[in-house]
C-alpha cells in the first residue's frame, strides 16, 4: 500500500513577524489562496486517498492543522510532544504505518514548500513509487539548482540515468547536506550536482532498517513506541520516550550515510520558500517591482516587498526593502538580507 507523510513541525522563523509561535509558514496564506499545508494536501490528495494520508506536527499546532485540514481522518495527526528534526519523525510515521499496513511504501513530503505543476510533479512522484517499490533503494527527488544555496542538501548523480523515459532516474553517488558556499558553487558549476527537495519515497521497513543502522539509539525507542500504538499506554510512552530521542536530520543522519540513493529528476518548478525575498520573487510585482498586500500609499518607492494585517503602511523614496506589519510588530528588512530574519526573531522577547 502506499502512504504519504506530511511533516509540519517546522517553525518557519524566517517569515517573521508573519509567521508566530502559534501560526508557523506552513499555515499560512503565503501564494494563492490557500495555506502551504492545504496545498500540500491538495496535490497529494489528488492521487492518494486522505486514509492514506499522515500529518506530522507539534502538538501546539494540533487544532490548527484541523481546522484547516477537515477531511483528514483525526487518527492520521501524529502528534510529537516536541520536535526532534526530522530522523524521528518519518521513523515515528514509518513505526504507525509498519503497523497499519506491513510492506508498504511512503512517500515524504515537507508541508511547507511550493510547487508548481501538478501533472510533471504526479509523474516524478509515480516514477519514484515505482522504483522504490520492492527495492533497497531509498529514492529522492533532485531539482537542477539555480543558485549555490547554502541551506540545501545536494545530491552527485551518476551520468546515466537507469531510465530512458522522462522523469530520468539516476543512482547518487554523493549526499551532501548544507554545504559552504565555496563547495556549493563548485557543485552548482560542475552540473553534476542537484539539490534534494526533500520530498522521499522509500519503504518503511527499509528506513526503519537504515535507523537500526545508522540511528541505533532512535530506533530503539521507535520499537518501544511502536509496541504500544492503540493501546492505552500510548500517550504515555509518546510523553516519556519522544522528547530523549535523538536530535537529529533525516538528512545528516541517513541520507549522507547511505549508498544506494537514487534520485528522480525533478521537472516541476520547486522552491523551499525560505525567505522573504523567494516569496516576493513568486508573487506577481507591479512596473516598480513592488509586491504590496494590504493598504499602502508611496512616491518614488522601488522592488520592495510591503505587507500589512491592519492600518495603512506609506513608504516614501525607498529601496530593496522588505516591510511588513503583523500584529504589535513591524519588520523593515534589507531585501538581500531576509535569510537572517531568524536573528533578529532570537533577539526580540519572548512574546513577540
Ligand atoms: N513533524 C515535524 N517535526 N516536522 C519537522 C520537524 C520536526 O521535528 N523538523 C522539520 N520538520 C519539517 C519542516 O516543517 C519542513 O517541512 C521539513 O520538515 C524540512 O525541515 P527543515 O527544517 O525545513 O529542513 P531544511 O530546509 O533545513 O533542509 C531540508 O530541506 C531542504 C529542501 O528544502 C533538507 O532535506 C535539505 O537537504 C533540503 O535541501
Ligand atoms: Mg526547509
Amino acid at each position: 500500500k502506499r502512504y504519504a507523510v506530511i511533516m509540519a513541525g517546522g517553525h518557519g522563523e524566517r517569515f517573521w513577524p508573519e509567521s508566530r509561535v502559534q501560526r508557523p509558514k506552513q499555515f499560512l496564506t503565503l501564494v494563492g489562496d490557500r495555506s502551504l499545508i492545504q496545498q500540500s494536501f491538495d496535490r497529494i490528495q489528488d492521487f492518494m486517498p486522505p486514509e492514506q494520508i499522515l500529518v506530522v506536527l507539534g502538538q501546539e499546532h494540533l487544532a490548527l492543522a484541523k481546522e484547516q485540514l477537515p477531511a483528514l481522518p483525526a487518527e492520521n495527526f501524529l502528534v510529537e510532544p516536541v520536535g526532534r528534526n526530522t530522523a524521528p519523525c518519518i521513523g515515528l510515521a514509518a513505526v504507525h504505518i509498519r503497523k497499519r499496513d506491513p510492506g508498504s511504501v511512503m512517500l515524504i513530503f515537507p508541508a511547507d514548500h511550493l510547487i508548481q505543476g501538478q501533472t510533471d510533479f504526479q509523474l516524478c512522484l509515480k516514477k519514484g513509487f515505482e522504483q522504490a517499490a520492492d527495492s533497497d533503494y531509498l529514492v529522492t527527488i533532485g531539482i537542477i539548482p539555480s543558485r549555490p544555496e547554502t541551506g540545501y542538501g545536494y545530491m552527485e548523480r551518476e551520468e546515466t540515468s537507469i531510465d530512458q523515459t522522462t522523469p530520468l532516474v539516476y543512482p547518487v553517488r554523493r549526499f551532501v547536506e548544507k554545504p559552504d558556499t565555496e563547495k556549493a558553487r563548485e557543485y552548482v558549476q560542475s552540473g553534476h550536482y542537484y539539490w534534494n527537495s526533500g520530498i522521499f519515497i522509500w519503504k518503511a521497513d527499509l528506513i526503519l532498517d537504515k535507523m537500526e543502522l545508522h540511528l541505533p539509539e532512535l530506533y530503539q525507542g521507535l520499537l518501544q513506541i511502536e509496541s504500544h500504538i492503540d493501546t492505552s499506554q500510548e500517550a504515555t510512552i509518546m510523553k516519556s520516550v519522544f522528547p530523549n530521542l535523538p536530535r537529529i536530520s533525516i538528512d545528516y543522519g541517513i541520507l549522507e550515510k547511505s549508498d544506494r540513493i537514487l534520485m528522480v529528476q525533478g521537472d516541476f518548478g520547486w522552491d523551499d520558500l525560505g525567505s522573504w525575498e523567494s516569496l516576493a520573487e513568486h508573487s506577481k510585482a507591479d512596473e516598480m517591482g513592488l509586491v504590496i498586500h494590504g493598504d499602502y500609499v508611496g512616491i518614488d518607492n522601488t522592488n520592495c516587498l510591503i505587507q500589512g494585517q491592519a492600518g495603512l503602511i506609506a513608504a516614501l523614496g525607498v529601496h530593496d526593502l522588505v516591510i511588513v506589519q503583523a500584529g504589535d510588530v513591524i519588520l523593515v528588512c534589507d531585501k538581500n538580507r531576509t535569510q537572517e530574519v531568524k536573528e533578529l526573531v532570537s533577539l526580540a522577547k519572548e512574546k513577540y
